[in-house]
């Protein structure tokens, strides 16, 4: 509602203010509306793939630093390192082995294949629970795997789980994407008959839930007490064409009768590795498709929201996403496109009060945020997507005391190739956050026969009374072009492992250190470069 009265007003002082190229003076309103969004602590949270966390995190004899110190720079914006899901597509193809000393054996069906077939875990994987200081971890149980033999393993675990996740735990999850147990994933096959319903996947999850609570009432009582036995949940897959189960029908037939969901969680990517004609321009910096997707989910939260007997603070999340489905794709999610793209995609999802997303991590995947070890397919090191999450963390800043969270909102553009957000703290407009998605292709640009030129747009905001004669500092994110997989900065460092293992490293040949102040009548300009990103703080 509040979005409509906007671009209404936004069209009107277009034709108050017409200047060359036709865009508008964008209006920062004084105060932030009362359905801002306010995003939880580290809304900038990781999913990681349940088979590849020993490689993310190491374990007690190698931990993996580099991996902590990039959580820490996150941490150094948000005040507390992300919240780690332990989870995924391999979290119901992982079977717990009691007396298995290695932490996992993966058993892969072809060199090739972007997961394992199945896994084994032993108590040794607990391990990689405690190589990073201060992270708080959901842990995900295998729902899917549902033979007497697999149950009995699933209670064998519960013990080892809560034990090491004593002090460090969020909350338990037990399975991923269950809406696709009678469909099969690509390659896999149905676990669940075609009639496999909601009221059978509610009935499976309220009697394991409390299976795994029994056992745990036995080994670790202080986390099987009712404020502190808590779910992930539901976490399907909730995609047109795919999803067997509706999560609306699943909190119908029962998901929280025992109150206890910590959050409903559901997951979401924006288009699939595999979709034809996919492209930077066209499926990741576009604001309107990016808008579209959102759509979905808040579409989703709405609807959830407005069910009988949902309670009112129970926070809806996206518990596992990310740009391209199917572990993303080479040259779009791997490129520093894909990270203009997470910056916009986080900000209207927490502008639209989705208060986290866990966006999902694996080793050899093309959307990852970082390669966590070499191997032969993929070199260890800090990918272009993770500097998207830097950008989104500096922008929400510290999310720790819930009275200094900020109220963010979408700025509504009538140029489909740019995104614009505001947040407010203590009602004060405190950063503004300016995308410029037109597609500048740095390999192109370089093509000495026929190069192309990286434009530039000024955005003008009418900056409130209140702001308007303060100074601004200005902080980009940057990098050759929408097409480059390193050399990419925000507001001058790089978190590169090749430079300081993770650790910020302050460059000395990019543009940082700008201030900008509004001029005559409030009005505030600022140039952001094609395929590239500018934040700035009233300070
Ligand atoms: C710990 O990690 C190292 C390096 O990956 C590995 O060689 C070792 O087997 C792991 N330990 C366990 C208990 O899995
Ligand atoms: C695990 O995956 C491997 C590789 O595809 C396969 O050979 C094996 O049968 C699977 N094991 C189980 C228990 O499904
Ligand atoms: C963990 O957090 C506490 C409280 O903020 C802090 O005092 C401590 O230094 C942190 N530990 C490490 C290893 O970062
Ligand atoms: C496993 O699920 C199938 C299909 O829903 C069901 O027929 C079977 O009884 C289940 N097995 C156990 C041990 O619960
Ligand atoms: C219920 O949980 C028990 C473990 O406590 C398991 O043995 C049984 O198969 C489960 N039944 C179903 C229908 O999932
Ligand atoms: C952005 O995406 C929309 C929806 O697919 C499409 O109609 C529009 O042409 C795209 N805009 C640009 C400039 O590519
Ligand atoms: C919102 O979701 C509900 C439930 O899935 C669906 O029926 C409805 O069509 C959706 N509305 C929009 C506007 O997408
Ligand atoms: C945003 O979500 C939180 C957590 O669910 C809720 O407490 C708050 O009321 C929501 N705000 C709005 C404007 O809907
Ligand atoms: C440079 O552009 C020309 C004309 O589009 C093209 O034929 C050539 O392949 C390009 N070179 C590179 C290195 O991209
Ligand atoms: C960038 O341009 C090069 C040369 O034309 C092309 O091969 C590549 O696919 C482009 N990259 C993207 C992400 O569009
Ligand atoms: C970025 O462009 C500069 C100037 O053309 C070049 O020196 C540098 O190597 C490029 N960086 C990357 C990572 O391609
Ligand atoms: C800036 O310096 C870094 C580190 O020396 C180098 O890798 C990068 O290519 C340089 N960037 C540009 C745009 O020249």
């Amino acid at each position: 509602m509040w979005t409509r009265n906007v671009i209404v007003a936004a069209a009107s002082l277009a034709q108050a203010w017409p200047h060359p190229g036709g865009s508008a003076v964008i209006p920062i309103p004084q105060s932030p509306p009362s359905n801002a969004g306010v995003p939880l602590e580290n809304f900038v949270s990781f999913s990681i793939e349940f088979s590849y966390f020993p490689d993310y995190a190491g374990n007690a004899t190698h931990p993996n630093t580099f991996s902590n110190s990039l959580l820490e720079n996150i941490r150094a914006y948000s005040g507390s390192k992300p919240y780690i899901r332990v989870g995924g597509s391999s979290q119901d193809n992982a079977l717990f082995v009691e007396s298995q000393q290695e932490g996992a054996i993966l058993n892969f069906a072809s060199p090739t294949a972007d997961q394992p077939a199945n896994l084994t875990f032993g108590p040794n994987f607990f391990q990689s629970y405690h190589t990073w200081p201060n992270t708080t971890f959901t842990h995900g149980f295998n729902l899917k795997y549902n033979s007497t033999a697999a149950h009995e393993a699933l209670l064998a675990e519960a013990p080892y789980a809560c034990s090491s996740l004593r002090g460090q735990l969020l909350a338990w999850e037990l399975g991923n994407e269950a809406d696709g147990y009678s469909f099969g994933y690509p390659g896999s096959p149905a676990y669940r008959p075609a009639s496999y319903n909601e009221a059978d996947y509610v009935s499976e999850w309220l009697n394991l839930t409390r299976a795994i609570r029994a056992a745990m009432r036995k080994s670790c009582p202080d986390l099987a007490s009712n404020s502190e036995y808590e779910y992930y949940a539901p976490s399907f897959a909730s995609s047109p064409g795919f999803s067997m189960l509706d999560q609306i029908k699943a909190w119908d037939a029962g998901l929280d009768t025992d109150h206890d969901l910590k959050v409903f969680a559901t997951h979401h990517y924006q288009a699939a590795a595999t979709d034809p004609g996919i492209s930077l321009q066209a499926t990741l910096m576009n604001h309107t498709v990016t808008a579209a997707s959102v759509n979905y989910v808040i579409n989703q939260s709405n609807v959830m929201h407005a069910q009988p007997g949902y309670p009112p603070n129970l926070p809806f999340i996206l518990g596992e996403g990310n740009s391209l489905a199917r572990q993303g794709a080479p040259g779009l999610s791997n490129s520093f496109g894909a990270a203009l793209w997470g910056v916009d995609a986080n900000l209207l999802l927490a502008s639209q009060n989705i208060s986290r997303f866990h966006m999902h991590q694996g080793t050899n995947y093309r959307y990852q945020a970082w390669q966590p070890i070499d191997t032969p397919r993929v070199t260890k090191g800090t990918k272009a997507p993770y500097y998207g999450n830097i950008a989104v963390a500096a922008f929400l800043g510290d999310l720790t005391v819930p009275a200094n969270r900020p109220h963010v909102i979408n700025l509504p553009l009538a140029n489909e190739l740019q995104a614009a957000y505001a947040s407010y703290v203590h009602g004060q407009l405190s950063k503004i956050m300016l995308i410029n998605l037109h597609d500048f292709n740095a390999t192109e640009g370089n093509n000495y026969t026929t190069p192309t030129h990286r434009g530039v747009q000024t955005f003008e905001l009418q900056i409130p009374d209140s702001c308007s004669d303060r100074t601004a500092s200005v902080q980009r994110l940057l990098a050759n072009g929408s097409d480059a997989v390193s050399g990419v900065t925000f507001d001058g460092y790089s978190y590169n492992y090749e430079l300081a293992g993770g650790k910020p490293v302050l460059l000395g040949n990019v543009t940082r250190g700008e201030t900008v102040r509004a001029g005559w009548g409030g009005v505030m300009r600022v140039g952001v470069e094609d395929s590239s990103a500018v934040m700035i703080t009233f300070s």
